[in-house]
């Protein structure tokens, strides 16, 4: 039996969690810091320890005797909690903090796609305004300009004009937008395609894929409006056929795994690789996550039959051989419920009276939520991830507007349109 100490907030450490604990090996879930979906018995103390500082971590979990850490998000993985655990000899599921720099910096993962010959955009780099402006005036729109470092989603912008660029430029670099983030830019060629995320999980040597899951990342329906963290994802994506998911085996994940090994520094832990697929079924590589995705870790995950608990243990082992994977046959969809306002500046506080749920299917993952004085409230931009499993994606769909149809919350908001180009 495994205690075990989920690290994270979100919506994708909610379905995570779901998924640990359908395990008959767990023996008790903690979370840090969770959110407002998260049972009191699981939440620890918020001043247990301090996430940025190595010896408040090692000196917690060291006397708590974890069985094993599951780190969600993508900050204390690029900050290195993976080698400060691995030091005190505690088993983690997550990648070391060389690892994590796939996508702690886009440059480094740029660097790396090369070396291993993986299909990605053509790139250059630049630590200043004037160069990086004269490289954007003599490759002309479109064109894609991105601050270098962690930027929660926010450091892109796809440019149709050189206007957009100039503007993009200006704010990472005259404005300092991005702090750190922005003491450098990658500028990148466009892709035209249709995006598609693919987890894969590894053990060092051996690795796994999830089925493929498409995520909305603009905020309105039809694709407008601004980028976000994601406001919607189903699962399996159509686009990723069978061929192109040799492909993206052969291009992508054997490579990167491969390059990882002989560094002497091999990956383990989840690899999200953010893909463009182009009309010939062909990926190419827009970005890698050190993490699982939010949102398509709540539609991912319903999809997997095994039991995730092994799963990570064998990643964080290296017996990922030993472990039986299964996967659902049909689909999940997810919906994200997010306040007004957000990307931007949104409004928080806001009272949540949920409906009970009306079948087994579908599960409410929580996000930016929070109790106070007993009561539900929004805390963050994305509220609530309305999941749920279906034998088909139309069934999925429709049981997830279905229960989003029974009740308004004002102040927030959800895009309607979830999944419809695969319908
Ligand atoms: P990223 O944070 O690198 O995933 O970029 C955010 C979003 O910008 C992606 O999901 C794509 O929609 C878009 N994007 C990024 N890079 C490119 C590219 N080279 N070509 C086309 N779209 C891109
Ligand atoms: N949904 C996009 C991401 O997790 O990065």
């Amino acid at each position: 039996m495994s205690k075990i100490l989920l690290i994270g907030s979100g919506g994708r450490e909610s379905a995570i969690a779901y998924k640990l604990r359908q395990s008959p090996k767990l023996s008790q879930l903690y979370v840090f810091p969770g959110n407002g979906g998260f049972p009191d018995s699981e939440v620890l103390a918020p001043n247990s320890f301090d996430l940025k500082n190595k010896s408040s971590v090692q000196s917690f979990i060291q006397k708590n005797e974890y069985d094993l850490v599951v780190v969600g998000p993508e900050d204390p993985l690029v900050d290195g909690i993976v080698d400060w655990l691995a030091e005190i000899g505690v088993p983690v599921f997550g990648p070391s903090a060389y690892c994590a720099q796939i996508e702690g910096s886009k440059e480094f993962a740029k660097a790396l796609m090369i070396e291993a010959g993986v299909p990605t955009a053509k790139y250059a780099s630049f630590e200043d305004y004037e160069s990086a402006y004269s490289y954007v005036q003599k490759e002309g729109a479109p064109i894609v300009i991105k601050a270098d470092g962690l930027a929660a989603g926010k450091g892109v912008t796809v440019c149709t004009e050189l206007s957009q660029a100039t503007q993009a430029l200006k704010e990472i670099f005259l404005d300092n937008k991005f702090g750190k983030s922005g003491s450098k830019v990658v500028i990148e060629e466009f892709m035209e395609g249709q995006e598609a995320s693919i987890f894969a999980i590894s053990d060092g040597n051996t690795y796994f894929t999830l089925p493929a899951a498409q995520d909305h990342k603009r905020a309105y329906d039809g694709d407008e409006g601004p980028n976000t963290g994601g406001m919607g994802a189903y699962c399996p994506a159509p686009i990723v056929t069978k061929e192109t998911l040799e492909k993206v085996n052969t291009l992508v994940f054997q490579p990167v795994f491969e390059i990882f090994r002989k560094k002497g520094n091999p990956y383990k832990g989840l690899l999200y690789a953010g893909l463009m697929i182009d009309a010939k079924g062909n990926p190419r590589v827009v970005e890698f996550n050190c993490r699982f995705g939010d949102p398509e870790t709540q539609c991912v995950l319903p999809m997997l039959e095994g039991d995730l608990l092994e799963i990570f243990q064998a990643s964080a082992k290296g017996a990922l051989g030993d472990v039986k994977i299964s996967l659902r046959p049909g689909a999940s969809t997810v919906v994200v419920l997010a306040a007004e306002g957000y990307p931007d500046s949104y409004e928080k506080n806001i009272p949540l009276n949920l409906p009970e749920t009306n079948s087994k299917d579908l599960v409410v993952f929580h996000a930016g939520t929070s109790k106070k004085d007993g009561n539900l409230i929004s805390t963050g931009g994305r509220i609530l991830g309305i999941s749920s499993y279906g034998k088909d994606l139309k069934e999925s769909v429709d049981k997830v507007y279905s229960y989003l149809g029974g009740f308004k919350i004002s102040k927030t908001f959800f895009r309607k349109d979830i999944a419809s180009k695969a319908l």
